[in-house]
């Protein structure tokens, strides 16, 4: 990736001021966390050619091989109680379909809760952390997200071949790993400084517009135990409203269950 190619199609005031680009890390979050106690500043961007142990939600693993995607951690210190930076994830997912689009012409959809889907195929995924001091305070917010821009469906290994697809393969074309990266900080700024403002509503609508899990049979893994739901709608901190066949409803929250779709990926 060429630094300076991302510069050039970088807009923002504070997101990408300090930018790395490095080669091979073990994850692009996990380093800008050691980097965040050593001081880096707010807005600070690490990204890398091929990580060795990208992670993933729910303890899974990233697929990050080399010059393949967009493997990238934004470094943030809001001002505000931990908990209410719980929703910046899906402020982010927002973002990145946001990023996406401005890059390519094409808006994925969101599978809820963060997973972004193009063709049936997911091609982006976003793990948030969060460090909490002692004293209670939220020290900082790291945004890691994971684009997989150039690979082609032979490419994929066994176990992913049916759920992981690229940028490229949705739109047809090769899309520019710097042009989609600096089109993806633009928007995240754009949206972050939304979210400070507490412009929720808008944020919740494209949300909602952009989910495919609403509307959909889904079904609800807690504990090992899967249940069949039915997706109703998203509440305002973004949790799934899900109905069971006996009736009940129920929000869930990312933190507890993960969402199947009964046929396939979504
Ligand atoms: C998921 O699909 O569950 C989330 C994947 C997040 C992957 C990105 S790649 C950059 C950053 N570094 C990591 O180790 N993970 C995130």
């Amino acid at each position: 990736m060429d630094k300076q190619d991302i510069l050039n199609a970088l807009s923002t005031r504070e997101i990408g001021k300090h930018l790395e680009v490095l080669d091979r890390i073990d994850s692009t979050n996990s380093y800008l966390k050691r980097e965040a106690l050593r001081g880096l500043p707010h807005g600070a961007v690490a990204l890398a050619e091929r990580q060795t142990g990208g992670r993933g939600r729910l303890g899974r693993s990233f697929s990050s091989p080399e010059g393949k995607g967009v493997y990238c951690s934004v470094l943030l210190r809001p001002h505000v109680a931990p908990m209410e930076a719980v929703d910046l994830t899906s402020y982010a997912a927002v973002a990145l379909c946001n990023g996406i689009e401005k890059a390519t012409g094409l808006r994925p959809q969101i599978k809820w809760t963060n997973d972004l889907v193009m063709g049936g195929k997911k091609i982006c995924g976003v793990l948030c952390e969060m460090s909490i001091a002692p004293d209670g305070s939220l020290q900082y917010v790291v945004i890691g997200f994971g684009v997989n821009v150039t690979q082609t469906p032979d490419e994929w290994p066994e176990e992913l071949k049916e759920i992981a697809g690229s940028v490229s393969e949705a739109v047809r074309h090769q899309v520019s790993r710097e042009k989609l990266t600096a089109e993806l900080l633009n928007s995240l700024e754009e949206v972050y400084h939304n979210w400070i403002l507490g412009k929720r509503e808008r944020y919740l609508e494209q949300y909602r517009r952009d989910c495919l899990t609403l509307g959909r049979e889904v079904k609800v893994i807690r504990a090992g135990r899967e249940e069949a739901t039915f997706a109703e709608d998203i509440d305002e901190h973004f949790g799934l409203v899900v109905r069971y066949p006996d009736g009940r409803r129920e929000t869930v929250t990312s933190g507890e269950v993960s969402v199947r779709g009964l046929c396939g990926y979504i």
